[in-house]
């Protein structure tokens, strides 16, 4: 996961790239002409994601997306695993942690802002193609994402990193917004040094 988020913030820097992969995914339907663009991601959303990794390890994340409040929340259930929450603030800084027994906080400094609702642009176009039973227009960029949106209503339906990550769009809540309250990170985020375990890797 740490890749991935990491790895998200350059899609914001980098410029795009023509390079197309196939990515496996077969078989094209009809491109239409001229070529679509992604819809920008609204500024307030949340969204429930069903994430399958390389590893095979599962795991559903609430995703909380606010670009005026510039935070993108994810709240991850690893499968039979830990319940982490991951609050990304557009100032750079990110707060993992967990609750109850052994409760653990890391923060980390990316240096760089959540994505923009704008991320998108620039991605390179590839075609019409069916995925999770919906016909989907179908983007990459910089070899990094692989993007589907629904070619009626506009709303993804899934994306899949470079690395494996596959994300699979259950809900999608446009304006919805979580209480502030909630994104609070909790004292020992600020009082106490990490024990060495690194939560964004697990
Ligand atoms: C998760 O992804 C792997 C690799 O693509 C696949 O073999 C597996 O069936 C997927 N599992 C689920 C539950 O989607
Ligand atoms: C970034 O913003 C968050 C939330 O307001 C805050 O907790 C954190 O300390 C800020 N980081 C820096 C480096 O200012």
């Amino acid at each position: 996961m740490k890749v991935a988020l990491l790895l998200i913030f350059f899609l914001l820097k980098l410029p795009n790239q023509v390079a197309v992969n196939g990515n496996g995914i077969e078989p094209w339907l009809n491109a239409p002409a001229p070529a679509p663009t992604p819809t920008p991601w609204p500024e307030q959303f949340h969204a429930l994601l069903y994430m399958n990794s390389t590893s095979t390890h599962l795991q559903i994340t609430n995703l909380w997306y606010d670009w005026p409040k510039g935070r993108n929340v994810n709240i991850l259930q690893k499968q039979l695993g830990m319940m982490l929450y991951d609050i990304e603030w557009n100032n750079g800084t990110s707060f993992y942690y967990t609750f109850g027994e052994g409760a653990q906080c890391q923060t980390m400094d990316f240096g760089v802002g959540i994505p923009r609702p704008d991320f998108l642009d620039g991605a390179h176009y590839l075609g019409q193609v069916v995925t999770d039973g919906f016909l989907c227009n179908l983007w990459e960029k910089v070899d990094f994402i692989w993007y589907y949106e629904d070619v009626v209503t506009k709303r993804p339906v899934r994306w899949d990193f470079y690395d494996g990550i596959s994300t699979h769009v259950m809900t999608f809540e446009i304006g919805a917004v979580l209480p502030d309250s909630i994104v609070q990170a909790p004292a020992y985020c600020f009082t106490e040094v990490v024990n060495g375990n690194d939560l964004s890797e697990t």
